[in-house]
């Protein structure tokens, strides 16, 4: 979802893109296989870059409880060893991470600050832990982004609010949790605020996301609003009675104010200001 919008915000033709799998004109780049630097070279030397921008990974968060040893070399050893190429071509070097990283206890709830004490309590979220920091210690000028509940339009229908459209345009009930509070964030404001990051040099963790903290079940019926569902059929529950394998934090969100300070004029937008750009896109393109 993340990498299509960077593919679509940066320019035309001049972008290398990989993915694990077979596309024509995509490099073919298996995070998971990916031990040493030579690796990386042997496929990238060739090739004239101006960055690496790290967005592949294992995201889904309860298959990564089943596979910690492949989570584990997909968001941690694999960015580190990339970054650690990047570094030795002098190439700014972009990692994405997770407000997963932190806990959301009551007694330790967020916003969270990039200072704020990690504390990941999922498979996923240690990866992302420790990707970052390999990440960091690989390329010490590297940007790390963290970001969470990333919504808006996306070629493969695969984040909420497509599930949402999918689900409640079929009259299907659906159990959202209303304990996870959280600050979504409108995928292409995160792509414009990843570029500007990379063209002012910044450097180190950057917390990047929407400005309200919210629960899902208030997001979720803003969405219902927004595209014209009935939000009847959203259904409240508590994150401990959807049985999800992985734990979540719930008390959670992140705080963009050290973004802000290095770009005052950034925009990142509110829930309603996201859907009033992306609505009718995904309303046209949603195949339900
Ligand atoms: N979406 C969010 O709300 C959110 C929140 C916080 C952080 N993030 C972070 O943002 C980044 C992008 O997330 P996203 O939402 O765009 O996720 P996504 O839609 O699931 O995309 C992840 C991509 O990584 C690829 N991938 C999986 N395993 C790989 C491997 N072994 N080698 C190379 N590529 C592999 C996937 O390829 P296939 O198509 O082959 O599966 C997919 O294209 C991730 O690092 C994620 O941790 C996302």
């Amino acid at each position: 979802m993340v990498g299509t919008q960077m593919l679509a915000a940066l320019p035309g033709g001049a972008t290398l893109a990989t993915s694990r799998n077979a596309h024509d004109g995509w490099l073919m780049l298996d995070l998971a296989d990916l031990a040493q630097r030579s690796q990386a070279a042997a496929l990238l030397d060739s090739y004239d870059l101006n960055a690496v921008y790290c967005v592949g990974g294992m995201t889904n968060v309860d298959g990564c409880e089943a596979q910690p040893e492949l989570a584990q070399r997909v968001n941690a050893r694999g960015p580190g060893v990339l970054a650690g190429y990047a570094h030795r071509r002098r190439l700014p070097f972009v990692y994405f991470s997770t407000e997963y990283v932190f806990d959301g206890s009551e007694g330790d709830p967020g916003p969270y600050i990039e200072t704020s004490r990690p504390n990941p309590l999922s498979v996923y979220g240690k990866s992302k832990l420790e990707g970052e920091q390999r990440v960091l210690a690989s390329h010490p000028d590297a940007l790390v982004l963290r970001t969470t509940v990333v919504y808006g339009p996306d070629p493969g229908q695969k984040n909420y609010v497509y599930s949402l459209l999918r689900s409640l345009s079929a009259g299907n009930v659906m159990r959202v949790p209303e304990d996870q509070i959280s600050t979504p964030t409108y995928n292409r404001d995160l792509i414009h605020a990843t570029l500007g990051l990379v063209a002012a040099s910044a450097r180190g963790i950057f917390h990047v996301c929407g400005p309200e903290r919210m629960g899902r079940l208030e997001f979720a019926q803003r969405v219902a609003q927004r595209l014209g569902l009935d939000g009847s059929l959203l259904v409240g529950v508590s994150t401990a009675a959807l049985l999800q394998t992985a734990p979540r934090p719930l008390q959670a969100g992140l705080a963009i104010q050290k973004l802000l300070r290095l770009h005052p004029d950034l925009r990142m937008r509110t829930v309603a200001e996201g859907l009033e750009d992306c609505a009718a896109e995904i309303l046209a393109a949603t195949v339900r």
